[in-house]
């Protein structure tokens, strides 16, 4: 009997990529739906290479026929002349659908902490509606609800570090008391093949074993990278503003205010217990040469389309 078909959005990416890993390894065959199927593709023939067709129903539908699970990763992380979070929501449920309509077995989503936490911000809102819409589409489903990933490939984290080597001071937004807890990237896979297994509707918060202060947690990369680095109480508002000037010079959009408020708001907390054992201290200090050398740039992720996110400059 043929190994079950997982199809993957965004192998070739981030949380998609760590996730491939584990599916081949378990010997699943693994499809991928993309936006950038000419990225490097690590996994060779084993990896079946499709568009992410959400303009064509019939294709997209076509793409999952067989699958008996689809794992969806794919969002966008801010409004950009380039994509928008309505789009994303509007695409996402032509994935949903087509999925439904191939028959696929289940669905595990990767949403976000307290997706129904913050309508008002329009990450949250995209979010909260596809979670709703998955609801609604009668099959069976798992909502994986991360905060902060961290792990090869990682933004947050890797270009805190990189603020950290460049700068002589590091401004908080406000206190920086607000709390987070970073799960390993390969533990949110490992977390998404449990859920892929199991019967009916689930969901998990996706958090890590080690919960940090905003502040202690830039405190904790700093001594990793052995850098002695003030921190600075600043009004959020102007923290923010202070990263504004560096997105033309980096082509990037550093951060959101809504993501600042997100963070604020502990949105990137969570009391659930550990989804994985990979702690973020051991981790760093594991990379503490490499940890922000680069800035990861969202921005140069959806435009240099054939470059491994890794490869980047
Ligand atoms: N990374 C984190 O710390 C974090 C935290 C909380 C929640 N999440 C959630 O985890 C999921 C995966 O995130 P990730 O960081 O692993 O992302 P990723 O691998 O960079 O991207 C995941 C997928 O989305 C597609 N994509 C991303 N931005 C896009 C854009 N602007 N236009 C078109 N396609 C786009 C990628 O396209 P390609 O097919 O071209 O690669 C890929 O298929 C997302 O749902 C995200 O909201 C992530």
């Amino acid at each position: 009997m043929a190994a079950p078909l997982h199809v993957v959005t965004g192998a070739l990416g981030y949380t998609g990529r760590s996730l491939t890993e584990r599916l081949l390894a378990a010997g699943a065959r693994v499809r991928t739906l993309t936006n950038s199927p000419n990225r490097p593709n690590p996994f060779g023939p084993a990896l079946d290479i499709h568009p992410l067709a959400f303009d064509d129903e019939g294709a997209l539908a076509r793409s999952l026929e067989g699958a008996a699970v689809l794992h969806n990763t794919y969002w966008v992380r801010f409004n950009h002349r380039l994509f928008t979070f309505d789009q994303a929501v509007r695409n996402t449920r032509r994935l949903f659908d087509a999925a439904k309509r191939a028959g696929v077995g289940r669905i595990v989503h990767v949403s976000i902490l307290h997706a129904d936490k913050a309508d008002d911000l329009a990450y949250y809102r995209g979010k909260h509606q596809l979670e709703d819409a998955l609801a609604d589409l009668a099959l069976p489903h798992a909502i994986i609800r991360p905060g902060v990933l961290f792990g090869r490939g990682d933004i947050l984290v890797n270009n805190i570090a990189w603020a950290l080597r460049r700068l002589p001071v590091f401004g908080l937004f406000g206190d920086g008391r607000y709390r987070l807890r970073p799960l390993h990237v390969d533990d949110m896979a490992a977390l998404m093949l449990d859920h892929a297994s199991r019967q009916g509707n689930t969901r998990a918060d996706a958090v890590g074993p080690e919960a940090f202060e905003y502040r202690d947690l830039v405190r904790t990369i700093a001594a990793t990278i052995a850098l002695r680095r003030p921190t600075l109480r600043l009004p959020p508002r102007l923290a923010h503003a202070f990263t504004k000037p560096l997105d033309p010079i980096l082509g990037d959009v550093v951060l959101t205010w809504e993501e600042v408020l997100g963070l604020m708001r502990g949105l990137l907390d969570s009391d659930a217990p550990a989804a994985g054992p990979t702690r973020l201290t051991d981790w760093a200090r594991a990379h503490q040469d490499t940890l922000g050398r680069r800035y990861a740039s969202e921005i140069a992720r959806r435009v240099q389309r054939a470059v491994d996110y890794q490869q980047i400059r």
